[in-house]
């Protein structure tokens, strides 16, 4: 497939004339000037004025709470009890799970979001569910079940010592399944201990979890654990930190507690449009930076309000800024260029896909076609992060092939 249109390899430039080719699911060139004509029978679309950018990676959601955006219901505990666990419950039904998949997955897509790592409901069909969502609305997902033995309606929760192994006949290059203890408040020592052996990391698994989103969790982890010096320690306990695992939120840690990150080489997912939402906290980028955590990015619908990673994105330099002027003169802020990059590559190594988020030969060919209507100059990064608007994508390419609505 050619694709006309300015391939956006440097956010901290305006995008230039040029064109990318794709052979199969891969990128075969991305060239610079003007673009060769199709070879003969040749798919091609794009335009010379049009911007190519990678499509986005959004590190932390969750498919079953989609229609729960905007739902106020106190603090994080409430509100999971009242608004996000009965959500999931309804996803017993595998039918409505798979029509509630696919309907979230059609709507990520239509917001450039081509690869996400997800959190599902805890039913062991919500794997199957999602898998069907996915052949039909091609996403590249990384998707586990939250794992909960206790602190949940009895429906809800599963035997520590018997929970389902994950399927891996069902996993394939765009369907890889995570261990996903859903937070140490809902699970058992048993339960973090298998959490621990499925997804310990010799075994290349992926664990996604949360970590120290709101005060009151954290006491309740601290109550719960009370032989633990921390609650980041709990999850080392049982094995649970290492490079391919996702920590959502992270804002209410100790220095130790960053220590213990960064010497796991875990990754932190900040979560700046659903920290808001629930009052959680600003994230301490500088904590992070300072000591090489790798930061992801995840909307976390549905505690985030919008799945647009280039809103969260905004979301995360705003909450930044009021950081730096109002508790931290020594917050960091990230640039609207090292934004982008955080939603396209970073996101995607940080999930386990180096070869993606990118517009490089040989990378995985997911990638969006946008006609913006602003000006493209040095400010392109932040014009287009502040201004975004999905209307702009004229054309989505998923592994390869373009994708409709
Ligand atoms: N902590 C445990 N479960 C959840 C969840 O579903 N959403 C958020 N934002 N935090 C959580
Ligand atoms: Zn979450």
């Amino acid at each position: 497939m050619l694709i006309i249109g300015c391939p956006w390899t440097d956010y901290e430039r305006p995008p230039a004339p040029g064109w990318v080719r794709t052979d199969g699911g891969r990128i075969a060139e991305v060239g610079h000037g003007s673009p060769p004509p199709p070879a003969p029978g040749e798919e091609h679309l794009g335009h010379p004025d049009a911007v190519i950018v990678p499509g986005f990676t959004d590190a932390h959601l969750h498919l079953p709470q989609f229609h729960q955006r905007g739902v106020e219901a106190g603090d994080l505990l409430q509100w999971l009890e009242d608004a996000i666990l009965p959500a999931e419950a309804r996803w017993a039904d595998p039918a409505h799970a798979r029509v509630e998949a696919e309907a979230a997955l059609r709507a990520m897509l239509r917001a450039g979001t081509v690869r996400a790592a997800a959190f599902l409901s805890p039913h062991p069909t919500a794997i199957e569910a999602t898998l069907g969502a996915s052949a039909r609305v091609p996403l590249d997902l990384l998707a586990g079940v939250p794992l909960m033995d206790r602190e949940a309606p009895p429906e809800l929760l599963q035997p520590a010592g018997s929970p389902p192994e994950p399927p891996e006949s069902l996993e394939h290059d765009r369907f890889r399944i995570s261990i996903n203890p859903r937070f140490a408040v809902s699970c058992t020592d048993a339960m973090l201990a298998t959490a621990g052996r499925l997804g310990a990391a010799a075994t290349g698994r992926f664990v996604h979890t949360h970590l120290a989103e709101q005060q009151a969790e954290c006491r309740r982890v601290a109550e719960l654990f009370p032989g633990d010096p921390s609650y980041t320690a709990v999850y080392d306990r049982f094995g649970l930190l290492h490079r391919r695992t996702l920590l959502a939120h992270a804002i209410h840690l100790s220095p130790e507690e960053w220590d213990l990150i960064a010497h796991r080489e875990a990754v932190v997912v900040h979560c700046p449009g659903a920290n808001t939402f629930l009052g959680s906290g600003v994230m301490d980028l500088a904590a992070a930076r300072s000591r090489g955590v790798r930061v992801a990015l995840g909307s976390d619908v549905a505690a985030g309000p919008d799945l647009s990673m280039p809103r969260v994105a905004r979301a995360m330099l705003e909450s930044a800024g009021v950081r730096r002027r109002l508790i931290d003169p020594d917050a960091v802020v990230p640039t609207p260029a090292e934004a982008w990059r955080i939603f396209t590559e970073g996101n995607a190594a940080a999930i386990g896909r180096p070869d993606a988020g990118r517009l490089a030969v040989g990378a995985r060919a997911d990638l969006l076609v946008l006609r913006p209507d602003e000006p493209l100059d040095e400010h392109a990064a932040g014009r287009l992060l502040y201004a975004w608007d999905e209307q702009w994508i004229t054309d989505r390419v998923v592994n390869g092939r373009q994708v409709g609505q």
